[in-house]
């Protein structure tokens, strides 16, 4: 089983993707945690090109190729023979990553990304998809409380983030049985409970 999470910047996916695996190790659950870009050293080193705010002059479709470069290598040498084995792959960002930051965020052709997608992916999409939904200035007063340095991408302005999240909304409109939308503005406890049931719905064994 593969699950992805989704959301623009602050949206709050990595902490309920690290309650989540609380939750599964509490009930003696396996699962493999990965987060993209990276979760290979290819894709580590790939991870550290892109994000380096140094790396200003990047063109557009060296962004789009090297995070699907990245991805490619991700799906090869870890996701598909972990699901080959059946395990629960969670995944922090997948390729609606690309879908939306690439293709409606810096205004790509979303036919071009797609198809550069089912490349990278070998077609592996989530069983399961969580976006979890904030507005752009929900993002930034978030951004303004935490003293992190900016990445890269970060660096984008308001504009790049409100296409960047209207994508996940159409994205999430076309694929209803994949994709659970959740208002991250709700508190910690209500959206890991949100989660929990939908996972739990799904395990093959009952908890
Ligand atoms: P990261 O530090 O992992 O951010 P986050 O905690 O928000 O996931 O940085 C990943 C950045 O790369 C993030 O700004 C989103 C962006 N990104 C893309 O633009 N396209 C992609 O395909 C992926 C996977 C990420």
């Amino acid at each position: 089983m593969f699950i992805s999470f989704e959301g623009i910047d602050c949206c709050g996916k990595t902490t309920q993707v690290k309650l989540l695996t609380e939750q599964l190790t509490e009930k003696s659950i396996d699962y493999l945690l990965l987060r993209e870009p990276g979760g290979t050293i290819i894709s580590e080193e790939i991870r550290t090109i892109l994000l380096d705010a140094k790396n200003k002059n990047m063109t557009q479709i060296t962004e789009l190729l090297l995070f699907s470069a990245s991805r490619a290598q991700l799906v090869s040498e870890v996701i598909k023979p972990a699901l080959q084995k059946n395990s629960l792959v969670l995944c922090d960002r997948y390729v609606d990553s690309t879908t939306v930051y690439q293709g409606y965020g810096r205004g790509l052709t979303l036919g071009a990304v797609k198809t550069i997608n089912r490349v990278a992916t070998f077609d592996v999409k989530p069983d399961k998809t969580f976006f979890l939904d904030i507005t752009v200035k929900e993002m930034e007063s978030r951004q303004a409380l935490s003293n992190v340095k900016k990445d890269r991408m970060e660096l984008n302005n308001d504009e790049f983030y409100s296409r960047v999240r209207e994508g996940y909304l159409e994205v999430a409109n076309e694929e209803p049985e994949r994709f659970v939308v959740i208002d991250g503005k709700q508190s910690i406890e209500t959206i890991r409970e949100i989660i929990w049931k939908e996972v739990e719905g799904m395990l093959p064994i009952k908890y």
